[in-house]
């Protein structure tokens, strides 16, 4: 590790310290045996001795705290089974929200500005003895980012597809997010009970994106739906539960939690409001956490489907809505919870320092590229 003092370099190079002076002498320099010396003068005399010099970073706080908990594995006697979490994602007006409310029985589409979902939602419900978790996303193309967030934490993709309207830009675009995500799809062949529906053309453009219909022979459970009457929406849960059962989807609820930012807002009155999701382990009211550059220590908690419910913990794959952050954790970041607020604080200014220097940094690369395209 550098820098590092005279007396260190030698013993860990094994060059006598006087040699070692005789050769900082030869270059000009005086120097004690308790000098310090940087990365350049050790590579300078390790060229000069003909030593193969391997400089160790210290290492930071950010990787040693949580590369250690990234890396924690849970013993099978700690595993329990958790909902699922189920990403709805397909072209805009398909009917995701529709569907979505009809499951929990709210009504979020007529509330919308326009129609059209611009956040994205999440909630848990139960069906029977289980749970499922859901996560909506909107299907308008400038929600790119989001669907792929929404991907990202999830365990089963929902792709839904109006039968009268088939396969459309958001809709491949989500088949590819799945895909990379690689997660089991669903599809919900959906508005079933509009006139104009051909389920038929809809399965062949499926067909044609490399996602085979179960009644086909492939391996794509494809349930046909409407938000309107109401049809299929039993089934869509009870496929759904199938694939949870198949994949086994198993957390430790009796660790610190992990998880993801689904999206974060400054509100005025109550400082910082963010939707989290618990991946593994139970997030409890008081508990430090450190997403992204922001950290603080969770406030108060919220039941996304009714705001006004405090909670006071929420085990894996639970979607809340917490405050107590410092500032709007970035959307999509993860957040690990931590014993020391101090640490969270040194891990969120740390990265919050390198992205202003990146900013700075990138700025300078960028025009020294382009002067050198310029030549
Ligand atoms: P974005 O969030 O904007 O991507 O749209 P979405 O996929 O959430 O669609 P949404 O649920 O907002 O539905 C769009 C429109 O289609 C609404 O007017 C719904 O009432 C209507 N709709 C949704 N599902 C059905 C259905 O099964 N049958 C019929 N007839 N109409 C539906
Ligand atoms: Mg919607």
């Amino acid at each position: 590790e550098l820098p590092c003092t005279l007396r260190e370099f030698s013993e860990a190079t094994g060059l006598p310290v006087q040699s070692v002076q005789r050769t900082l002498m030869g270059l000009g320099q005086m120097v004690t045996i308790n000098a310090t010396l940087d990365a350049e003068t050790a590579e300078l005399l390790c060229a000069e001795h003909g030593i193969d010099l391997k400089i160790k970073e210290p290492e930071s706080i950010e990787d040693t705290l949580l590369n250690q908990i990234d890396d924690m594995v849970d013993s099978d006697e700690d595993l329990v089974e958790r909902p699922p979490v189920v990403t709805f994602l397909g072209h805009v007006d398909h009917g995701k929200t529709s569907l979505l409310d009809k499951i929990i029985g709210l009504n979020v589409v007529s509330g919308e500005a326009g129609g059209i979902t611009q956040h994205i939602r999440a909630y848990i419900v139960d069906k029977g003895d289980k749970k499922i978790s859901f996560v909506d996303t909107p299907g308008h193309e400038a929600f790119t980012e989001m669907r792929a967030r929404g991907a990202n934490v999830t365990d089963i993709a929902v792709l839904i597809v109006a039968a009268d309207d088939g396969v459309m830009p958001q809709t491949e675009e989500a088949i590819s997010h799945a895909k990379a995500a690689n997660v089991p799809i669903i599809v919900a062949l959906n508005k079933m009970d509009v006139p104009g529906a051909n389920p038929d053309k809809a399965l062949q453009q499926l067909s044609q994106h490399g996602l085979l219909p179960a009644e086909w022979g492939g391996d794509v459970e494809v349930v046909k739906t409407s938000a309107m009457t109401g049809e299929g929406v039993d089934t869509l849960l009870e496929t759904i539960l199938l694939t949870s059962e198949i994949h086994e989807y198993k957390a430790n609820p009796n660790r610190q939690a992990v998880g993801v930012c689904l999206e974060a807002e400054q509100e005025s009155d109550r400082g910082v409001l963010a939707k989290l999701i618990v991946n593994n382990g139970t997030l409890k009211v008081g508990d430090v956490v450190v997403c992204g550059s922001t950290f603080g220590r969770i406030k108060a908690m919220y039941d996304t489907l009714n705001p006004r419910v405090r909670l006071e913990e929420a085990p894996p794959s639970t979607p809340i809505n917490v405050t107590g952050f410092d500032e709007a954790p970035a959307a999509g970041e993860r957040f690990y919870v931590l014993n020391d607020i101090a640490d969270a604080r040194e891990i969120a200014e740390m990265r919050s320092h390198r992205s202003r220097e990146q900013q700075l940094g990138g700025h300078t690369v960028k025009i020294s590229f382009e002067d050198f395209q310029a030549r």
